[in-house]
């Protein structure tokens, strides 16, 4: 029996699974080019189900997630929904009242749910859904944490562990505390909208001059640059603090606000930043630990925006009583429709274990490739088998190029992991930075992240032995002996974010090996396929454009490797 998930918010999507099978998962940005899109998710609903080769009338089992009253209010007018969009990425002249319009968001937001919301949710979805050709569905909803919660608990691979969810908010939450042991996921805590560390990292991101909800990554590249601070010193440290097991905060979304806003009065950008980003560390790092003390178990699962930051995950992964952990890939609110579609079949069947790849978008055949690339006239290609690619790649690295690598099906989640990615050698700052000019265009403090063979860990990071950490989700500091050959992915405090790669995706694994083979290292510099505030490209035809846009002279596609004529 399949369950489709779906999610219409911040970063919606749709995600099919059958039995212990997630067979397919995208976010409709991919699909839009509007990244962090916000529109119901026809064209991924439509992608999962030609994936699989489905009609929408055989599909009985569909979940969606959150039907707080602010949720609710825009599936009835998705007016509002866009307005925000629009404004929140800078499509819209700034608003005359911007401090108020922030504010009176959280007051409604706070809100959690109310038996009339789910209801009239309930009906905006469905009638949604039959528009689209589905008729005898039953439609489960799943509370927001809960869908966060399902994501990481179900895909880690652990019998047991502590399931800790943080994030802005959510139907009336900023997270949740569950256990998974004996096949069971149960609630033990919740925490109240008003205590959100979310919201608070949110707030300091829109004061900084950038986007909420999509710009916090960056706050926390820009704090590396601060003079550092003792905790004593810092003017954010009374903004929160932890009571045992509970997170609670000194003033409410609106108060803190203005607290906030004073506070960076007096401050440089990246001494705001800096606080900032020591007060959330802070108090994750008590809080976590509080809750392995209270439940005794030693194995802690995390999903929620909140757990995007890698600076403190790796302080939380320092944790000595935290024996393992994980961090589901796409821990923000892009993951949530598999979260609705792995809780509503745990509901229905009780299966509690997912295997999880990160490459569950679409493929495209050697056919489609061709065409997109024959399409265009200043653009050679040739055949080429993987190892031909890799071989090919790895000399073209060493030659002080960046290229595009495009192979396979698109990975599920925020970060490229070698199947839409952009690499280049990963000690050369010069190629680093003719990427950054003439690809990326990224503000200059925001560093890029390696791609590291698995075996080649132990000797590039400060890792001590306990799993491994696949999918971009947790900070590393590269070891002071290879510094030499990290010099262009690691960040200016001697941190970087690594995708770690196995035989989960082979031709990469083979690419990494061909560059160790010359170099002596398993490492490259990993990069987006993308334009810089845009999604990252699906389709063949996507790739052919950036890298005609980009004028980049390279690429690896589907066994074809492509040279621009108009390269630089
Ligand atoms: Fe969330």
């Amino acid at each position: 029996m399949y369950t489709l998930g779906i999610w219409d918010g911040h970063d919606s999507g749709a995600a099919l699974i059958e039995g212990s099978k997630i067979v397919y998962a995208a976010n409709e940005e991919r699909f839009t080019k509007r990244k962090l899109e916000v529109k119901f998710p026809v064209h991924s609903i439509n992608a999962a189900l030609a994936y699989a080769g489905l009609k929408h009338s055989e599909i009985e089992n569909v979940a969606f997630t959150t039907t707080e009253i602010s949720k609710t209010v825009e599936r009835v007018f998705p007016f509002f929904k866009e307005e925000y969009y629009l404004l929140r990425r800078r499509k819209r002249p700034r608003p005359r009242f911007e401090h108020v319009l922030h504010k009176r968001k959280y007051l409604v937001t706070q809100v959690g749910v109310l038996p009339l919301c789910n209801q009239i949710s309930k009906s905006q979805v469905s009638r949604s859904l039959r528009s689209m050709g589905f008729r005898n569905f039953s439609l489960n909803v799943v509370e927001h944490h809960t869908a966060h919660a399902a994501t990481a608990a179900f895909t880690s691979g652990l019998k047991k562990s502590l399931v800790v969810t943080l994030d802005g908010l959510g139907d009336g939450l900023c997270g949740s505390v569950s256990i998974l042991e004996n096949g069971k996921l149960e609630r033990r805590l919740g925490i109240a909208a008003r205590d959100s560390l979310g919201v608070f990292f949110e707030q300091v991101t829109t004061l900084l001059g950038m986007r909420e909800l999509e710009d916090e990554g960056k706050v926390m590249a820009m704090a590396c640059y601060s003079y550092p601070y003792s905790y004593e010193e810092n003017l954010l440290k009374d903004f929160f603090k932890v009571v045992g097991t509970s997170i609670r905060a000194r003033y409410g979304p609106w108060t803190q606000y203005d607290m906030l806003r004073n506070v960076l009065f007096r401050l440089p950008k990246e001494q705001f930043a800096y606080m900032a980003q020591q007060a959330l560390e802070n108090v994750l790092l008590k809080y976590v630990s509080n809750l392995i003390d209270r439940f005794s178990i030693t194995d802690v699962v995390f999903a929620g925006g909140v757990f995007a930051n890698i600076k403190a995950n790796m302080y939380i992964r320092k944790l000595e009583h935290l024996k393992r952990w994980y961090i589901f890939p796409h821990m923000g609110d892009g993951g949530i429709a598999l979260g609705s579609a792995l809780y509503s079949n745990y509901m229905k069947t009780g299966e509690t274990d997912y295997r999880f790849s990160a490459y569950l978008g679409n493929d495209y055949g050697e056919e489609e490739t061709e065409s997109a690339v024959k399409s265009d006239r200043s653009l050679q290609y040739q055949k080429q088998s993987l190892q031909e690619q890799a071989s090919h790649a790895a000399e073209l690295l060493g030659n002080g190029n960046y290229l595009m690598w495009f192979q396979g099906r698109m990975e599920y989640g925020p970060r490229a992991l070698g199947n839409r990615s952009i690499i280049s050698a990963s000690d050369s700052v010069d190629t680093r930075e003719r990427l950054n000019i003439y690809v990326k265009k990224r503000e200059w403090f925001q560093p890029f992240a390696p791609s590291i063979l698995e075996e080649d860990v132990p000797k590039i990071l400060d890792y001590d032995g306990k799993g491994l950490d696949k999918f971009m989700t947790m900070g590393y500091m590269t070891r002071e002996s290879k510094r030499d050959i990290t010099r262009a992915v690691t960040h200016v405090d001697g941190s970087a974010r690594p995708h770690m790669v196995g035989d989960e995706n082979p031709g990469y694994l083979e690419l990494l090996k061909k560059v160790k083979k010359s170099t002596g290292d398993g490492i490259v510099l990993n990069t987006s396929f993308n334009l810089h505030g845009f999604p990252i490209v699906m389709t063949p035809e996507d790739a052919v454009s950036i890298m005609k846009a980009t004028k980049t002279k390279h690429m690896f596609i589907n066994g074809l490797f492509v040279t621009n004529r108009g390269g630089v």
